[in-house]
Order: structure tokens, then C-alpha cells, then sequence
């Protein structure tokens, strides 16, 4: 099904399943018919409906206007003074939260520890009087290294308690990509742990971070958080020890009044072109974005433990484990380790230890679940779970309906969430009591989200038709700018429909107005969640001295959603090897990280190129994915090109 955008939607799927009864009757949202009526507010009167649910948290003094928007540039809640960290904790102590758990740790060997709201606020104000005796003032940019620590969160709850932007910069991310990140932000002082256990081994983070603070000079302290007890050279006049500081440190620390427009964080993502992008988000309007969502979406109920399985490295775990969980006061699970260590069982056996109510992965996750075998979940009563949810790709109806079958007994709604780091909060999902949902589409924006499916022009396309998902209407949690470039932010997400946010994905809407996200429409890849630039890795490998020329592609993969394709010409009188292969796949893997590392590579002696000298991606991708190539190869300059590539066979 053409259209002028010329996005084709292939997938239908025509299954419906309506919340249960009981669900819905105890939800927040209980009907279609209330969660129109919600939009409709929304859409009649967007300032006064987000200005009602800001009241529902708590402000040093109020705002004088709800949104400035001087397209791109929003202002929310201006004049407003809030504190995040004061939202996710303070707020909490003058009720019977207190003592409630906020979050209950497991570490990968097994060990619990649960920290009260109580108990979290202490050591929150703890870090934050640590953070001011290091010298981080309010404005200072912190890089955050760490694994999944209880520290982890900690960390970012002091940054926001004193308005030093955090950048969490994920465990995973190598010595050249932190030093990157810590480059473009200025940062002056990097928090960190001796090391994080993954799959019963040691990553070591804080020799990852002496690597790359020698490109760093920004930088004037290292706290280090101790973990494994690995030995550590630290520092004199730089590195301090997390336990050190803290016990010197007072437990009382006032919350500072912020301006909602104060810079609450910066995170790093891919784009189309050139270096990764800082994506900052404020204060007050990401409160009452990641609050409401968190709220609607998965529907908390105050004996609720919520348990969600992304890495704090990536924004599911900046809005969804930290940020909007414990504004809503809730008892957030969070697990240090990998999800098959030590047996295929572990989430199910943590399910039902831990009696998880709201369960909450990503697609990749689910679908390498699905491969190890039912028998797995099946062992496990699970009866705690209430409700299941989805995030980072599409999730294809097959593995959806294994999700609901298998985990849910087909017993739980599941929410399949659509949304970005640039959005900073959920945008497209059910909301569990009351949307009928559909394996594969996250149904219907939110209430307050003007999104829509467009073609080139901006014009809405018809029922069924393929277009680009873009938002109509500023939201409280948008990004702010690209940290240092908002040429490039206007560029990127408002110059192709101007004063509209265009956010990459192709999408289309069925004629009940679900929306079918169908992913990225730019050289964006998915790789098992994790948001790559094919650019990036062509980036990498042509800084290889042996290599002239390199495209990146992706392929579809059953596991990982997309897999990793490159197509490498050699300098000249370099032998192509097995070896080098190996080797290319490693230096990837230390430029910018594990994630990254192509899982094929074909050496060739020439790229398919047009006439003008472009790569034709879409004849690799057609290569790489072992299809037939054929559509329009006019352009194509050297026709040998392709034969030659489709001959040689990956190992
Ligand atoms: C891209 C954003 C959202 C937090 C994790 C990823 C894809 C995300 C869905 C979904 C279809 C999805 C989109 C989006 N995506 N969720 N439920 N259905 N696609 O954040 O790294 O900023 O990536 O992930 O392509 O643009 P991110």
C-alpha cells in the first residue's frame, strides 16, 4: 500500500483484545469513553490540562505561564520553581510511604537490599552534600559510569537535588564513546564504580574511566562507588571513594527551588549523521510528563511492585525505573545482572520472589525468552502479574501473543509503549483499563499528544496508508535542545514539516486510529534496543588504517530486531582475512562499544554506487538481508558491483 510518502505498510493483524473486566474496574482510567473525554480536554484546552495535572505534584511556587513556544523552543511552567528529587522522595515522607520499600535491589550472585523512601532520602542527601564537598556546583554537567548499582540511582537523585544535569553514559559505551560524551558536556566531575558484574564476570569501569579521562581535562574529580572490592589505583588530588565521602557526610540536605526551565539532564543518542546527540531535558515539564505517564500507563496501585528490566544507561530507565516510579511513590525492583544468568529461568524466578505486579521489557527481551522455550516461564506460578509492557522496537504480533500467552496467561493487559529519548515519556500506548488493544500497534496517543501519521507535505493520510509519525503540538517532557547545537535540534526534528516534531519513525493508523509504529525511516538501526547510526559504525571502521571504505547496514534479525551488516573495501594490497574480520569487529566494539560491533562483514573491492557517487544502501541492505536485488539500478555505476558482493559468501 503506496502513498506519497512512499512508505509501504505490509503488516495486519486483525485480532482484538479488550481489558478484562476486573482490570478495568479498578483502574485509574476505566473506559474509552473517559479516556476520550480526556483528549478531548486536552485537545480543546491543552495548557489548562497539563497545568491540572502539574498541581498534582509539588511546586516551591507556582508557575506564571504554563507554555511559551517560540517554535522549536519550548518553555514549560515558566516562573515555577520544582525539584525532581524533592518529587521522588521528600514529598513521600510526611505519609505512610515513609517506610515503604522504594527500591529492592537484587545484585546478578542473589543478594537483596531494599532501601525505604525514608532510607533513599537519606542517602540521597548524603551524595548530594558528597557532591558539593567535590565542588559540583548547581549548573555543572556530571558524567555518570556506572552499572546497576543502587548507587546508580542515588547518583542521578543528587544531581537533580542540587541541579547538576546528569549525563548517564551506559556501561556498555567504550573508553573512546565516554570521553565523547564527557568532551561535549563539559563535565567536571565523573561518577563511577571500581566495577559491575555482568554474567558472573567483572566489567571494569573505573580503568575504562582513567582511559578516557586522559582526553578529558574538564574533569577534576572521579568518585568511585565500590562494588566488587577489585583493586584500584586511584588518583591522588582526583579520585575519591564513594564510602569514604559518605561517611563524613550529613544525612539533611535541603532540596534546591529550580527553575522549571533548569537543565535536569543530558542523554546521548544516535542520529543520521556526525557525532551523538545531547538531548537535554528540563526539569518541571519531564516531572509532569514521566509522572502522569507513569500513572496512566501502568496504572500503579499503591501495593504495586513495579519492575522494569531496561538499563538506567538508556531513557526507559531515566523515565520508567528511576524518574517517574518514585514520583508516584511506588516500590520499584531492580535487578544488577543479565536476564539468563544463572539459569534461563531468572526473570521467572525473580517474578515470583519479588511477587512482581507490573512487568515491563523490551521486544528483544521477549523474543530471546520465546526461542529458550516455553518450559521455562511455565514452571513459574507467576500470579503476582497484573499487567505486562513493551518497549524500544516494534514488537511483532507473534511474540506479543507469546507474551500475553506465556508470561500473562492471558490474563494480563499488555502496553505497548512508543516513545523516545527525545520525548522523554511515553507518547503512544493503551491505557490498561480501558483500550482494547491489538498484538503489534501501541493503539492511541495519550491524552495532551497531537500525534499524527503525514506525508512530505504534512498532510494526514488516509486509513491504512504508510506516512511519518510526527507530533503536532509541544508536550510537557519534548526535549529542549541538542545540548550546544540548536541549529542542529531545529534541523533535525522541526525543518521537514517546519514548527512540527518529526520524529523519524514511519508509522501507519488503521481506521479505529491505532497507530502501527513500523520503525525508523532514516539510517537509524535498532539493534536489541539499542538505538545505533549506521554512520557511526561507518565512522569507526573507516578510521581503521586497513580499511579505505566502509556502509553499514541493517538486516532483520530474530532476536535482536535488527542486525548489524558491513560491507568493507581494504586499502589497497590488504589481504582479506578471516583474522581481519575479527579484528575489524573488536576495534568497532572499543570505538564505540559491544553493541556496536557488526555481526557480518563482507569485504568488497568496491561500494554500489550512482552515478554522483552515493552509496546505494538500498541494494546492500537487499544484499545483506540475501534477497533478490532488483528495483531501479539505473543509477547503479558499476553494475559488476553487486554480483560480485551476492558472490561471496559470509562465513
Ligand atoms: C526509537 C526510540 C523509548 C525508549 C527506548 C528507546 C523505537 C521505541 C517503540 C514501540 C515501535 C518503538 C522507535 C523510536 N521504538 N518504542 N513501542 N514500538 N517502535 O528509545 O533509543 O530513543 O529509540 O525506538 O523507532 O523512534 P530510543
Amino acid at each position: 500500500m503506496a502513498s506519497s510518502s512512499g512508505i509501504e505498510s505490509i503488516l495486519h493483524e486483525n485480532r482484538i483484545f479488550p481489558p478484562a473486566p476486573e482490570f478495568s474496574a479498578a483502574a485509574h482510567v476505566k473506559t474509552m469513553a473517559e479516556y476520550e473525554a480526556l483528549c478531548r480536554r486536552a485537545d480543546q484546552d491543552p495548557e489548562a490540562f497539563w497545568e491540572s495535572v502539574a498541581r498534582e505534584l509539588h511546586w516551591f511556587q507556582p508557575w506564571t505561564k504554563v507554555l511559551e513556544w517560540n517554535a522549536p523552543f519550548a518553555k514549560w511552567f515558566n516562573g515555577g520553581k520544582i525539584n525532581l528529587s524533592y518529587n521522588c522522595l521528600d514529598r513521600h515522607l510526611s505519609t505512610a510511604r515513609r517506610n515503604k520499600a522504594a527500591i529492592i535491589w537484587e545484585s546478578e550472585p542473589g543478594e537483596v537490599v531494599t532501601l525505604t523512601y525514608q532510607q533513599l532520602h537519606g542517602e540521597v542527601c548524603r551524595f548530594t552534600n558528597v557532591l558539593k564537598s567535590a565542588g559540583v556546583n548547581t549548573g555543572d554537567r556530571v558524567a555518570i559510569y556506572m552499572g546497576m548499582s543502587p548507587a546508580l540511582p542515588i547518583a542521578m537523585l543528587a544531581c537533580a537535588r542540587l541541579g547538576a544535569p546528569h549525563t548517564v553514559v551506559f556501561g556498555g559505551f567504550s573508553a573512546v564513546a565516554l570521553a565523547d560524551r564527557i568532551q561535549d558536556c563539559r563535565a567536571s566531575c565523573v561518577i563511577t564504580q571500581d566495577g559491575a558484574i555482568r554474567r558472573g564476570a567483572e566489567l571494569k569501569l573505573k580503568a575504562i574511566v582513567d582511559e578516557a579521562l586522559l582526553s578529558c581535562p574538564t574533569v577534576k574529580r572521579a568518585i568511585v562507588y565500590r562494588r566488587t572490592g577489585s583493586p584500584q589505583q586511584m588518583q591522588p588530588g582526583r579520585d575519591l571513594w564513594w564510602h569514604e565521602e559518605m561517611s563524613r557526610a550529613s544525612d539533611e540536605c535541603e532540596a534546591l527551588p529550580l527553575d522549571a526551565e533548569h537543565p535536569l539532564y543530558l542523554l546521548y543518542t544516535s542520529g543520521t549523521t556526525g557525532k551523538p546527540k545531547g538531548i537535554l531535558h528540563t526539569t518541571g515539564g519531564y516531572s509532569v510528563g514521566t509522572y502522569a505517564t507513569t500513572k496512566w500507563v501502568f496504572d500503579l496501585k499503591e501495593t504495586d511492585v513495579y519492575w522494569c528490566t531496561a538499563d538506567i544507561g538508556w531513557v526507559t530507565g531515566h523515565s520508567y525505573l528511576v524518574y517517574g516510579p518514585l514520583q508516584n511513590g511506588a516500590t520499584v525492583l531492580m535487578y544488577e545482572g543479565a536476564p539468563f544468568t544463572p539459569t534461563p529461568d531468572r526473570f521467572w524466578i525473580m517474578i515470583d520472589k519479588h511477587k512482581v505486579n507490573v512487568f515491563y521489557t523490551a521486544p528483544t527481551a521477549i523474543r530471546s525468552f520465546m526461542r529458550l522455550g516455553d518450559e521455562h516461564p511455565r514452571k513459574y506460578a507467576m500470579k503476582s502479574l497484573r499487567l505486562l509492557g513493551s518497549v524500544g522496537e516494534p514488537i511483532n504480533p507473534e511474540a506479543w501473543m507469546w507474551y500475553r500467552d506465556v508470561i500473562g496467561r492471558n490474563r494480563c493487559p499488555i502496553v505497548d509503549t512508543w516513545w523516545q529519548t527525545e520525548t522523554g515519556a511515553i507518547m503512544i500506548s493503551p491505557l490498561p483499563g480501558a483500550t482494547p488493544t491489538k498484538p503489534g500497534s501501541a493503539t492511541r496517543p495519550l491524552p495532551g499528544i497531537a500525534a499524527d501519521v503525514v506525508d512530505r507535505e504534512g498532510n494526514p493520510v488516509p486509513p491504512g496508508s504508510g506516512g511519518f509519525l510526527v507530533v503536532k503540538k509541544p508536550w510537557p517532557s519534548m526535549l529542549r535542545t541538542i545540548y550546544g547545537d540548536p541549529e542542529r535540534f531545529r534541523q533535525t526534528y522541526f525543518s521537514q514539516i517546519p514548527g512540527i516534531y518529526f520524529t523519524g519513525d514511519g508509522a501507519r493508523k488503521d481506521s479505529d486510529g491505532y497507530f502501527w509504529v513500523m520503525g525508523r525511516i532514516d539510517d537509524v538501526l535498532n539493534v536489541s534496543g539499542h538505538r545505533l547510526s549506521t554512520m557511526e559504525v561507518e565512522s569507526a571502521l573507516v578510521a581503521h588504517p586497513k580499511v579505505a571504505e566502509a556502509a553499514v547496514v541493517g538486516r532483520p534479525d530474530e532476536i535482536k530486531g535488527q542486525a548489524l551488516a558491513a560491507f568493507v573495501t581494504l586499502q589497497a594490497g590488504v589481504p582479506a582475512t578471516n583474522e581481519l574480520k575479527d579484528e575489524l569487529r573488536a576495534w568497532v566494539a572499543k570505538e564505540i562499544g559491544a553493541m556496536a560491533r557488526p555481526d557480518d562483514i563482507r569485504f568488497s573491492e568496491a561500494l554500489p554506487k550512482t552515478r554522483s557517487g552515493k552509496i546505494m544502501r538500498r541494494l546492500l541492505r537487499e544484499v545483506a538481508t540475501g534477497a533478490e536485488v532488483k528495483g531501479d539500478v539505473t543509477t547503479l555505476e558499476d553494475f559488476n558491483v553487486i554480483s560480485k558482493l551476492r558472490a561471496q559468501e559470509e562465513e
